[in-house]
């Protein structure tokens, strides 16, 4: 299988991007014979932090583009638990990654021609899976021109998620024609932050959905509730279904996202 590059991704923050990216990667390792890459290029490192570590000394996407090689910036097994997961971290100095893109030539494709030079260590895994901060901005058209699928969380009842996936929508139908990546539609949708319970929102959240078809008929039918021991386990460098078995516990949560990442993967996206 060819190496297929991901991201959660959404104009909005705050709803469940970063999370995402590591629950389906601790899903996906789940299968010692895959390999993942875990790329942060958010400067809020949250995802460093949750995988890696708070405080680090490491390479970041900043010295990517200085040209620094595959192998010099990837943190092997960062979380021992995990072994066949690595990252790429983040620091707060991505606050100028955006800026040092901007002065490269084609600089939508910087990113894209340091990975075409580190082909032969990139593809050894059988997923990449990006964290970008929440802005349409110069590193994510990087990504999303690399991207083999863009999934755009929406969260329940939090109508500013539905905007940015409309407007993300919009802006990237615009860009990825002048970028020659006609084919690269955002390829699902996922309902997060799902809670049973009604509020006057819920309705005004309905009908707006409604009125967005295209982003509604790519939804997935697997939602991912809202629950504490997500976070919990992700406090724990661990994946939900480590974290209550070490509890002797049972929830939602597991079933949830095993149901996601394999209805992704009947779906084509992963
Ligand atoms: N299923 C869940 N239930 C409850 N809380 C969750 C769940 N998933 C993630 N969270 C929590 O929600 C918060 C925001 O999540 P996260 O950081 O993943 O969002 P984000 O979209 O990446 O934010 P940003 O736009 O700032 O990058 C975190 O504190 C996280 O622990
Ligand atoms: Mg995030």
């Amino acid at each position: 299988m060819k190496t297929k590059l991901i991201t959660f991704f959404n104009i909005k923050g705050g709803i469940y991007k970063t999370s995402m990216s590591i629950i389906t990667a601790y899903e996906l390792a789940k299968d010692k014979n895959k390999n993942i890459l875990l790329w942060d290029l958010d400067l809020q490192e949250n995802l460093t932090q949750y995988v890696y570590k708070v405080n680090h000394e490491d390479k970041t996407t900043i010295d990517i583009v200085d040209g620094i090689s595959a192998e010099d910036v990837i943190v092997k097994s960062p979380n021992e638990n995990y072994p066949n997961i690595d990252i790429i971290p983040a620091d707060i100095g991505l606050a100028m990654l955006d800026e040092k893109i901007s002065l490269q030539p084609a600089r939508e494709k910087v990113l894209a021609r340091w990975y075409m030079k580190n082909i032969d260590v990139l593809e050894k895994y059988d997923y990449i899976i990006c964290d970008l901060s929440p802005s349409y901005n110069l590193t994510a058209k990087n990504i999303l021109y690399l991207a083999d699928s863009i999934i755009v969380p929406i969260m329940d009842k939090n109508i500013s998620s539905l905007r940015g996936a409309t407007l993300f929508k919009e802006l990237w139908s615009r860009d990825k024609y002048y970028l020659e990546k006609e084919d690269n539609d955002i390829k699902a949708t996922v309902l997060v932050g799902y809670e049973k319970q009604r509020t006057q929102v819920s309705d005004l959240f309905d009908q707006y959905l409604q009125k967005f078809d295209d982003l509604k008929s790519i939804m997935i039918d697997t939602f991912i509730r809202r629950s504490t021991f997500v976070e919990k386990s992700l406090l724990s460098k661990l994946s939900v279904s480590d974290y209550l078995s070490k509890n002797n516990q049972t929830h939602f949560s597991k079933d949830e996202i095993e149901k996601m990442v394999l209805e992704l993967k009947e779906k084509d996206v992963l």
